[in-house]
């Protein structure tokens, strides 16, 4: 993986058809997603289960560029080595889900992973301050984790800028996941943030049989966010 701060859509698969996995990844890959965004839930850390590392390593072939898993389970460190054996690019935990999140970003990169990191609502920019210089990501949740298709939280822009500024030069980026659509897009990249995950916005009105509305939802993601 190179870095760079272009624009970049991850479509999450939390919104696609859970039989269909591999022909859903190819699809938006397709259609123009630049990477896929592979929710992980425990029921525990958050209300909602989804899948593991089998199913990571199930969709794994079925995607060419950049698998983006977002690990929302509490205990973490003893899977990091399960998900990045599955081929995982970025393996990213939760700073809330156990007191040692600079033991689990040390863990991550040694099992050959980029490291991300992820802030709930409520956690400060501030809580990453110490972890600038062994995180490949930050990720800004503009929902509370554990469902799609919920309401963008603006009071998280502000934060993203904040990070933008913490940053510098340093090569991390920086992902906001939830509610991200046509209209909060632009929001979040004026502030500074690169990677936008988008479920329910890049799914809706599509399916693998009729795919060609996943790549109009990607570009119009994609366009709305670079015309700031
Ligand atoms: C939420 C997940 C998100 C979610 C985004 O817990 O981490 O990746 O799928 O879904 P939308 O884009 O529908 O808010
Ligand atoms: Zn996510």
């Amino acid at each position: 993986m190179t870095f760079d701060r272009s624009i970049k859509i991850a479509p999450s698969i939390l919104s696609a058809d859970f039989a269909n996995f591999g022909a859903e990844c190819q699809a938006i890959e397709a259609q123009g997603a630049d990477w896929v965004h592979v929710d992980v839930m425990d029921g525990h850390f958050v209300p909602n289960i989804t899948f593991g590392p089998a199913t990571c390593a199930a969709i794994r072939p079925h995607i060419k560029g950049v698998m983006d898993v977002h690990l929302m389970i509490a205990p973490v460190d003893p899977y990091i080595e399960a998900f990045a054996q599955a081929g995982a690019d970025i393996i990213t935990a939760h700073m809330e889900a156990g007191p040692h999140i600079h033991r689990t970003m040390q863990a991550i990169r040694a099992a050959g992973a980029k490291a991300g990191v992820a802030l709930n609502p409520a956690t400060p920019a501030a809580a990453v301050e110490y972890l600038l210089d062994m995180v490949d990501l930050v990720c800004v949740m503009t929902v509370n984790p554990g469902f799609g298709g919920q309401k963008f939280i603006h009071s998280q822009v502000e934060k993203v800028r904040q990070l933008r500024a913490m940053i510098g030069e340093r090569p991390i980026h920086i992902e906001i996941d939830g509610g991200v659509d046509p209209v909060t897009a632009p929001l979040v990249a004026a502030a500074g943030a690169d990677v936008l995950v988008a479920g329910s916005a890049v799914f809706r009105g599509g399916s693998v049989n009729d795919p060609d509305p996943y790549g109009a939802n990607i570009r119009a993601i994609r366009a709305a966010a670079q015309a700031v």
